[in-house]
């Protein structure tokens, strides 16, 4: 018999798209995490995360991982180290809400 059922969403990662985000390249953001998708992640653009001008920001479910002034460069960082191993990168995390 055929297993049909999705894997389950482990993860979310939001994505602000609000125009404070916007403006400091979040839209960039956003597509490269859709780039490289992964069968339990489920990557959500959202409006603002109430956290402007400190963007482009990133809110990982259900850990509650904030990434801020998140760089296209820095993605693909967050995509094998943070969301396939589960190792949140320290020095790029939102020092508002982590303190390093
Ligand atoms: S516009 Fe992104 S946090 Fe407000």
């Amino acid at each position: 018999m055929n297993n049909i059922i999705d894997p389950p969403v482990r993860r979310t990662v939001l994505v602000c798209q609000h125009q404070a985000c916007r403006k400091a390249g979040a839209r960039q953001v956003f597509a490269l995490f859709q780039t490289s998708p992964l069968p339990d992640v489920a990557i959500v653009p959202v409006q603002c995360l109430g956290e402007c001008g400190n963007g482009p920001m990133v809110l990982v479910l259900p850990e509650r991982i904030w990434y801020n002034r998140v760089n296209p460069d820095e993605v693909p960082a967050i995509i094998q180290r943070h969301l396939q191993q589960g190792t949140p990168i320290e020095p790029m995390l939102y020092p508002k809400f982590h303190s390093h």
